[in-house]
């Protein structure tokens, strides 16, 4: 997969995407990544890309061109035309489901607002989509849209060591949260590892882990329960615990 970045702060992009597995991805290859300096597409003398709003009010907007510009380049660079993306607090609510569909995509160009943001025009002209990463106001695109290009390169084939690692996670398919997860020693101050991960048993663990993830969801995400795939086992072990009290906010 290729992902472009339009930003303001190719640096601190760059630092992002270049660390930890994505980092290792990109240099094996399995990634490509580029930054792209929306400035450097400026039009107007001094590198400025920003204005005052039409109607009046408050800041900066940034402006059309050098967008459209440096969106054109990567195009003509990448041979084709990219899925391109706005990250905005307008947009739809990034969700795993919505990652995994774009990881299956070839080539993604994320847009990364400041300011006000971008002028509209710009948005109607090239994005396919907007994303938002939840319902609260940043200053820049740049942390939204580095979310996203985390969360949907890791889900491509090659960047994480063993794929079921995301496949078994919290969002997942059955749309439950994980389980929790204990590691050495078995005592820590005071606190022991649940008995049956000691155990060996693979399918009580199994069904330890599923009651867990249940239970996780249900006190901290019941809203998720309405859309999860649960089977009538899950149903009867959820009403359970809510009549002892272990599950529900
Ligand atoms: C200060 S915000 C602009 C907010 C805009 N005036 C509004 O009210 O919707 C500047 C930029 O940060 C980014 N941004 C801020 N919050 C975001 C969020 N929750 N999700 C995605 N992008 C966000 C967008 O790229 C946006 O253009």
């Amino acid at each position: 997969m290729r992902i472009d970045l339009c930003t303001l702060f190719p640096e601190m992009c760059e630092t992002v995407m270049g660390e930890s597995i994505i980092g290792r991805a990109r240099e094996s290859g399995f990634l490509e990544v580029h930054t792209h300096h929306v400035r450097d597409y400026a039009v107007r003398k001094g590198g400025y890309i920003d204005d005052t709003l039409y109607g009046g009010g408050k800041g900066m907007l940034m402006q059309a061109e050098p967008f459209y510009r440096c969106w054109e380049a990567i195009g003509q660079q990448a041979g084709g035309r990219p899925h391109t993306i706005y990250m905005t607090p307008k947009g739809k609510l990034l969700t795993q489901q919505r990652a995994v569909e774009l990881s299956n995509m070839e080539h993604l160009c994320i847009l990364c607002g400041h300011y006000e943001g971008i002028d509209q025009r710009l948005i109607d002209e090239i994005v396919d989509e907007e994303l938002s990463i939840g319902d609260y106001v940043l200053t820049g695109g740049e942390l939204p849209a580095l979310v996203l290009a985390d969360c949907v390169a890791r889900l491509c084939p090659g960047v994480l060591a063993d794929e079921s690692c995301w496949q078994e996670e919290s969002h997942g398919e059955d749309g439950l949260l994980e389980a929790p997860h204990y590691t050495k020693p078995a005592q820590w101050r005071g606190h022991t590892v649940p008995e049956v991960l000691l155990s060996g048993h693979h399918a009580n663990i199994q069904q330890w882990r599923r009651e867990q993830g249940l239970l996780y969801t249900a006190k901290n995400r019941p809203d998720l329960l309405e859309q999860a795939a649960l089977t009538p086992a899950d149903r009867l072990f959820l009403a359970q615990s809510q009549t002892k009290g272990e599950a529900g906010p």
